[in-house]
């Protein structure tokens, strides 16, 4: 096959990743970005086979061999990730994604590992070598890494792991492996190939990937894992430089620049910057919300659901505890009851609601809630003053007043949803228990909150009693 229509794939292969993306953009429009997407990488996969045994000389030799170990690793691939994506139910989505992000970086970091090993990148001269060390540490920091975010959401591994002088350890590991790779490139530009010394530079990396993830909390770990995936996105870029591979190249650059974009805008979102979240601290503030004015009222399910009935304008803000609770589908239920009534119902969604990005927005979809009456943060906020009821399933910080004007508060300055500035609001959780951040909620106290109290799915299914008893 010729050198051109490889090159014409790859270009091909750009286009469409670049497409996907964009019509992921939007929860109307994402399936078949996804779908487009995958086209692409099916092509940069069989353009990159060809490549190697057409053109790459190194592959002609052991050309059976090398062609049947190819195939066999596609199969498996293949196959785990049919079997894995099928049965994965949606709330272990964020482990899953872990799990393949840190498989991005190990692949990256083992093309560094041959290329440096054979010393096919050494003779290539220095940028290649730097490129080809650079991304050996960061895939081999984004797998190990990552297997520590999956084993912690996946529940195999609690708690928190902090080492005394942690931040020197890291800080250790981490020039040690900067100084190896500077010592694997300047000898290997001299022909000198040292094997012990490359094997202790990944060693020392993936080292650095554990014990960087070890303290941080599980509930940080989205933060974590978009961060190893710019990572990932970074260190395939640079062994698509050591490859010549221009696919690799384009998708690592638009991966790591995405990664980099929603590890920011989280932080963003949460109102800590990365820093904090990798150093393991959250709002290096111990303000827990101190004494509010006022008593936390509580009102029953059906209360509150025959207040919504009868209301003109209804918004729904979900949170964490209506997916622990798996209450989307009830919610819905109800929502239709109230949409036959008449009742115009929307729903808000806080941009880290929930554990990961876009939580709320799979939470709806798998209940078959439509796109136009979800809406975002900045879409809805000013909306809350005309609402006769908001009501809040699970959620907790993202609704929490302080966030405005307590400037001690950990949450200070987090864009919050104006659910107190609704005529009603009642709040479902099961008990007095704090939010994510461990500060106490403003909104809980005020004079125009109820409490509702009880199991988000519980409560849902009272409420639906409720207003069929009604009608
Ligand atoms: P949270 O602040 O965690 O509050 C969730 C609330 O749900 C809790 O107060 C809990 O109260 C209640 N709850 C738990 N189980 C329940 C159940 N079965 N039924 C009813 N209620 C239940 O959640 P949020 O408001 O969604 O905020 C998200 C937090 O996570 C933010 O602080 C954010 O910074 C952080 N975070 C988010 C992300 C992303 S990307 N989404 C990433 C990292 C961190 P009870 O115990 O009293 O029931």
């Amino acid at each position: 096959m010729s050198q051109f229509i490889i090159e014409a794939v790859y270009f091909l292969t750009a286009l469409l990743f670049i497409y996907g993306l964009k019509r992921m953009a939007s929860p109307v429009t994402a399936r078949s970005g996804i779908l487009i997407a995958g086209i692409g990488m099916v092509l940069a996969v069989l353009a990159a086979f060809l490549y190697g045994f057409d053109v790459r000389e190194a592959a002609q030799e052991h050309l059976t061999m090398n062609v049947a170990l190819v195939l066999i690793a596609l199969g498996l691939g293949l196959g785990w990730a049919w079997y894995s994506g099928k049965k994965v139910a949606m709330t272990d989505m964020p482990q899953m994604v872990a799990l393949y992000n840190g498989m991005g970086g190990g692949a990256a970091a083992a093309i560094a590992a041959t290329e440096l090993f054979s010393g096919n990148a050494q003779s290539h001269g220095v940028v290649v070598s730097i490129l080809a060390v650079l991304g050996g540490l960061i895939g081999a920091v984004a797998l190990s890494g990552s297997l520590i975010a999956w084993a912690k959401l996946d529940g195999r591994m609690n708690g928190v792991i902090r080492l005394p002088a942690q931040q020197l350890i890291n800080a250790v590991l981490f020039l040690g492996s900067l100084a190896l790779g500077a010592y694997i490139v300047v000898t290997g530009l001299n022909g000198v190939i040292s094997f012990p010394m490359i094997a202790l530079f990944f060693i020392l990396a993936l080292v650095l990937g554990v014990l960087l993830t070890t303290p941080i909390g599980g509930a940080d770990m989205p933060v974590v894992i978009s961060l190893y995936n710019a990572f990932t996105g970074l260190a395939v870029a640079f062994e698509g430089f050591v490859l010549q591979n221009p696919a690799m190249i384009i998708a690592g650059t638009v991966v790591g620049s995405a990664g980099t974009l929603l590890t920011l805008m989280m932080a963003k979102a949460m109102n800590r910057p990365v820093s904090n979240v990798i150093f393991s601290q959250f709002g290096g503030s111990d303000d827990d919300g101190g004494e509010i004015e006022g008593s936390m009222k509580s009102a029953d399910a059906s209360d509150a659901a025959i207040a919504m009935y009868y209301a003109s304008k209804v918004i729904i803000v979900p949170g964490y505890g209506l997916a622990v609770a798996q209450a989307q589908h009830k919610l819905y239920e109800f929502v239709k009851l109230l949409q036959k009534q008449g009742v115009d119902v929307a729903f808000a969604i806080h941009p880290v609601a929930g554990r990961m990005p876009g939580h709320m927005n799979v939470l709806l979809a798998e209940a078959g809630v439509p796109y136009d009456i979800i809406h975002d943060l900045e879409d809805i906020n000013e909306d809350f003053p005309q609402a006769d009821v908001a009501i809040v399933l699970g959620a907790n910080d993202v609704v929490n007043p302080a966030a405005r004007h307590r400037k001690s508060s950990p949450i200070y300055g987090m864009p919050i949803l104006n659910v107190d500035m609704a005529r009603q609001a009642y709040v479902v959780k099961r008990g007095q228990g704090k939010g994510y951040s461990g500060v106490e909620n403003e909104l809980f106290f005020a004079e125009n909150t109820s409490m509702v109290y009880g199991d988000a799915q519980k409560v849902m299914v009272q409420m639906i009693e409720a207003v069929k008893s009604l009608g």
